[in-house]
């Protein structure tokens, strides 16, 4: 499963360093190339010379180094890299890591590096508990780092606690599963449309609603992660998928979307329409900014249905392709969700309930749950939307892999 996968380990200082040889040991037993860098402090827990021997590479831990007079490149290990793993992460790095300090060896590799980053935390419970780990923690979280948690037990301290480095083994298995999730859905092409639309009511006027397109983006970017061929069909929003390899199509209104969706849809194996689309749009638009009539109070807009994206490519769809619809309610939520699942002939519909704090437009959390065809109801707990969108990207592998 790891053979020839590049995998650089970042050990800083804690006890919990003492055990990175295993680590070391299984990736190498795999196939996977290891190159390590260190802090300065951990080495006062574990010599380079144990981790050289065992990865036949020198053990870097400054730009310069004295034997050879050569400078050793921080990019171009971070470029070397098909994932970074830093374990044990002590309060202190993770700090750093948080806020782009730079001054050590490992943490400029950390700057510089393109590919993803898992961290593994290793520190005393009151530590690993204060507000400033917490927040940096979520903080690296919420940025796409992949988050090894500690578990609870006996703390090189003699307290007993949450704070404890996972078990060289677990990180290990986190490491299979990451590249094994990398690869699944390699070669599929992935139809994916986000944010709100905007309808022109005059040249300075529109209507459109408060989606900030994330949970959208947050699924594109996994399944970009996870192999995919990806097109994201985007309306208005301000937050950039940060992928080289999603072809982003920005539209604005949901006329726009209609024809962006229906002309990738034929080459699709799956399509996820996320987009909070204009139900309605003005019957016309004016060609010129409509003016304050001084003798009228009122003002009426006739407006006219939009074409249903998702109903439409549903009655399209092939039996091999899967496509998943979303729903937004306030009221009666599986009970609609349901409803629209069949009336669109979809196979799957990813409910949120508008009506509970943490869910919706504006949050970077969500509480979904998932219906497929078949009314199999998955209820999921309330989680950062990176992580709702890996549940849904779960939900269709399962989905698909139930019908072969
Ligand atoms: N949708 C779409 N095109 C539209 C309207 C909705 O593709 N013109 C899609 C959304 O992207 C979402 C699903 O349909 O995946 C459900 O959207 P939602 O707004 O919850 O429901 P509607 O079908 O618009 O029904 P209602 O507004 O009555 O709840």
């Amino acid at each position: 499963m790891l053979t020839g996968k590049k995998i650089l380990l970042g050990i800083t200082g804690s006890i919990a360093a003492y055990k990175i040889p295993l680590l070391v040991r299984l990736l190498k037993k795999e196939g996977a190339y290891v190159r390590v860098v260190m802090t300065p402090s951990a080495k006062d827990f574990v010599t380079p010379l144990t981790l050289s021997t065992l990865t036949s590479s020198p053990v870097l831990s400054h730009g310069f180094d004295e034997h050879t007079g050569s400078w050793n490149s921080h990019v171009e290990l971070g470029l070397w890299a098909d994932l970074f793993v830093i374990a044990p992460a002590s309060a202190n790095t993770l700090a750093k890591m948080t806020y782009g300090i730079a001054d050590n060896y490992l943490l400029t590799v950390f700057l510089s590096a393109k590919c993803p980053v898992m961290f593994a935390p290793a520190m005393d419970l009151d530590m690993y508990k204060h507000p400033a780990t917490q927040h940096n923690i979520k903080t690296l979280i919420e940025r796409g780092c992949i988050f090894v948690a500690p578990s609870s037990g006996e703390l090189a301290s003699g307290l007993c606690g949450e704070g404890r480095m996972e078990e060289p083994q677990k990180i290990y298995e986190k490491i299979k599963s990451y590249f094994q999730k990398k690869l699944r859905y390699s070669g599929k092409k992935v139809l994916i449309t986000a944010g709100p639309t905007y309808e022109a009511i005059d040249p300075v006027r529109f209507i459109g609603n408060h989606s900030s397109g994330l949970m959208g983006i947050e699924i594109a970017r996994a399944f970009a992660d996870q192999g995919a061929d990806v097109t994201l069909v985007l309306g208005p929003s301000n937050i950039s998928p940060e992928r080289k390899n999603i072809n982003l199509l920005p539209v604005t209104s949901a006329k726009e979307m209609y024809d962006s969706v229906m002309a990738f849809f034929p080459k699709t194996d799956i399509a996820i329409l996320s987009a909070a689309v204009a139900d309605f749009k003005p019957e016309t638009v004016a060609e010129q900014k409509i003016k304050k009539n001084p003798d009228n109070d009122t003002f009426t807009l006739k407006l006219v249905k939009t074409d249903d994206i998702l109903k439409n490519i549903g009655d399209r769809k092939k039996d091999n392709q899967v496509v998943v619809g979303f729903a937004l309610e306030t009221e009666n939520g599986l009970t609609n969700a349901k409803k629209k699942l069949h009336t669109k002939n979809i196979d799957m519909i990813v409910l949120n309930q508008m009506n509970e704090s943490g869910v919706g437009f504006k949050t970077k959390t969500n509480r979904v749950s998932i219906i497929t065809k078949d009314d199999v109801v998955t209820d999921y707990d309330l989680k950062p939307k990176n992580e709702v969108a890996l549940d849904v990207l779960d939900s269709i592998y399962q989905y698909i892999n139930s019908k072969i």
